[in-house]
């Protein structure tokens, strides 16, 4: 028997679960906030996330489909990222609930608002970090064959930085201790980052 398990993803995995989202994985959480041109408060959890340049820097998300989220950035072009935590872990997963437009995610989860210094959407108060970002891009995502794709890749540039104090540590942004979740695979897993599963590793001198 082959020691590697093969499938073309275009064919089907073959699998009881599809195992992609699980092998890239975890995913850092796009848990982000946005509003309506009318002001209604919206805010859900995008793990098709990541940061991707430092200056200016830029982070995205992937919307799978035309949700909420992707709607008011087109509308305001502004949004916030939140950092999600392990204690905040349960109303970052209510904020997921699929409910319909005129439904403020904040008061759904039991969250309360903080408000932005730049742009008009509110942070999460309760999360220890925030980026206030502007949108720069909305690109629709295209495959190999250049066929659309029923996905959005939202772009957006942080022009504005919100840490608590309590995680510098003489200055230094204390990773380990953040608690910051990630998302894995299935339908349920994720990981918390923890002090034990750091190590360090320079980058080589060359030659
Ligand atoms: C941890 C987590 C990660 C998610 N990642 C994504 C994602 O990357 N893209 C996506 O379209 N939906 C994702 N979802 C589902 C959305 O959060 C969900 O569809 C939500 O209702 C969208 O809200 P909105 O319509 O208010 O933007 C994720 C849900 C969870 C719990």
């Amino acid at each position: 028997m082959d020691d590697r398990y093969f499938y073309q993803p275009a064919q089907g995995h073959g699998l009881p679960h599809d195992p992609f989202n699980a092998i890239v994985g975890p995913r850092p959480i796009g848990w982000i906030s946005s509003q309506s041109a009318a002001g209604v408060l919206n805010l859900a959890p995008y793990s098709f996330f990541n940061a991707f340049n430092y200056t200016p820097p830029l982070i995205g998300f992937a919307s799978i489909g035309r949700k909420d989220t992707l709607r008011n950035i087109e509308e305001t072009g502004e949004f916030v990222w939140n950092l999600a935590t392990r204690p905040l872990a349960g109303a970052m997963n209510a904020s997921c609930a699929a409910a319909p437009p005129d439904v403020d995610e904040f008061a759904l989860a039991g969250l309360a608002t903080a408000p932005s210094r730049i742009v008009g959407v509110p942070r999460v108060a309760a999360s220890p970090v925030s980026f206030e970002c502007r949108c720069s891009q909305i690109i629709r995502l295209q495959g190999a064959s250049g066929d659309a794709t029923n996905t959005w890749l939202v772009m957006g540039e942080v022009v504005g930085v919100h840490i608590a104090q309590a995680l510098l540590r003489d200055g230094i942004y204390d990773t380990a201790g953040s608690q910051t979740i990630l998302r894995a695979g299935g339908p349920a897993d994720y990981f918390e980052i923890t002090a034990a599963s750091l190590f360090q590793m320079r980058r080589p001198d060359y030659p």
